[in-house]
């Protein structure tokens, strides 16, 4: 088949797959370049029903998983490799995390090899990735060795269907000349537009109960909340399987570089002088991560519900390209409100200030340090040296219990 006319199919026929026509793919798609010629995969084969059985849990129960006359599952493998090297007098050190980014590169590489050699012959095939999702209940039934990793599912049978043949994006929205270029909001809207017409989509986005199509990807198909946890489980499983070890992780400080595009927020009021002012304290992975503060008012500044304590602050890029950061939360209905350009509503000299303080909080300086260091500021007026006190009060909330500073406040 063209490459041109290709779909993935997940209907086939009872017709059987022979061993004949399976080894030979495998061995053709076994051409495809590899780190060092290393071949860093292997795949599992499973044909009986009772295998297919075990795995399909792991795939969510995906239809095709017990219907394709053969399953392969396609693995990230540094144990051929390690093995080797431990019988020939050589010392491998496979065992971390480039290793296993490598082994997964030859795997994806081979899988994708192997995909096109099959549409050729007029296989159908359907790629699963929730052999990621799940990876724990896979290892298990296949008995997978440490140092092996499974990285791709492949359903494969003779097509009982012809879908119609997805969209594709249009060339700009993945090439980039020279550099990379940025996406305006322009060439955001050009990219995405024939995909947002496409009557399916709509169709898609009207049955969800959604606004736009991305929403049907962020808060259905693939959430944050449902990424973050199969994160922990796949983090989890590379450590099982030893390509990963655990202090790697628990002495890791976690140093963004490049700000996330929300982030959750905790909402804390605090006295300024005589003014009620509030702080919103953008939290990663349960540590303050940077901090904005603004008078609370009606007229110019912020006015959110007494009862609101958590949000979300969001950056945004206008069309022209401007960056500024939004406030949003859900009031006690569900209904969601977004106030525009904290930025804009804050006395630029704290809002300068503010952003010091989050760049220190942003590489993980102790929140103690942190607290030291602005109160020790000595500021041009008293209005901003009972600012950074205000500041400094609301990050005490973030000291751990064992702290001395912790409990100084407790005793207050
Ligand atoms: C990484 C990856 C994961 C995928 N996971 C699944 C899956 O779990 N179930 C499924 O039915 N299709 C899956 N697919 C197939 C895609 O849905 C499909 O390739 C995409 O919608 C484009 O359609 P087309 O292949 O027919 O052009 C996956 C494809 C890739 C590359």
């Amino acid at each position: 088949m063209n490459i041109k006319q290709r779909r993935t199919i997940r209907k086939y026929t009872q017709q059987p797959v022979s061993d004949e026509l399976l080894n030979r793919l495998i061995e053709e798609a076994s051409r495809t370049q590899t780190m060092g010629n290393l071949q860093l995969y292997s795949v599992v084969v499973t044909r009986s029903e009772e295998m297919k059985e075990k795995l399909a849990p792991a795939h969510f129960f995906q239809p095709m998983v017990t219907q394709a006359p053969v399953v392969l599952t396609i693995c990230a493998d540094f144990r051929r490799t390690t093995d080797w090297c431990l019988q020939r007098q050589a010392s491998p050190g496979y065992d971390n995390a480039l290793s296993f980014v490598n082994a997964a590169t030859d795997a994806l590489l081979f899988t994708q090899t192997f995909c096109c050699l099959a549409e050729e012959e007029g296989l159908g095939v359907c790629f699963l990735g929730t052999t990621i999702y799940q990876p724990q209940p896979i290892i298990e039934a296949l008995e997978l060795p440490e140092l092996v990793f499974p990285v791709a599912t492949l359903t494969i049978g003779w097509p009982a269907e012809k879908p119609r043949q997805t969209d594709r994006l249009p060339l700009q929205a993945i090439v980039h000349q020279e550099t990379y270029n940025p996406f305006t909001p322009e060439r955001i809207d050009a990219c995405y537009k024939k995909r947002e017409s496409l009557a399916v989509n709509k169709h898609f986005v009207e049955l969800n109960e959604k606004e736009t199509l991305a929403q049907v990807f962020t808060d259905i198909r693939y959430t944050r909340k449902d990424n973050e946890v199969m994160s922990e489980n796949l983090l989890a499983t590379l450590i099982r399987q030893k390509f990963l070890k655990a202090d790697n992780l628990l002495d890791e400080v976690p140093v963004v570089e490049r700000r996330p595009d929300i982030l959750e927020c905790d909402v804390v009021r605090f006295q300024n002088k005589k003014e009620k002012w509030v702080a919103f304290v953008g939290m990663l992975d349960g540590f303050p991560y940077e901090i904005f503060t603004g008078l609370q008012d009606d007229e110019e500044g912020i006015a959110i519900p007494k009862s609101v304590n958590k949000g979300f602050i969001i950056k945004h890029y206008d069309r022209e390209g401007q960056k500024r950061y939004d406030f949003q939360f859900v009031n006690k209905r569900g209904y969601k409100t977004t106030i525009e350009g904290l930025s804009e509503r804050f006395n630029p000299k704290y809002w300068d200030y503010a952003k010091l303080i989050s760049g220190v909080l942003r590489y993980r300086m102790p929140i103690d340090h942190v607290i030291s260091l602005i109160t020790s500021l000595q500021l041009e007026n008293d209005t901003i040296n009972s600012w950074t006190a205000g500041v400094a009060r609301v990050l005490k909330k973030y000291l751990p219990d064992s702290s001395p500073m912790y409990d100084e406040e407790e005793q207050e």
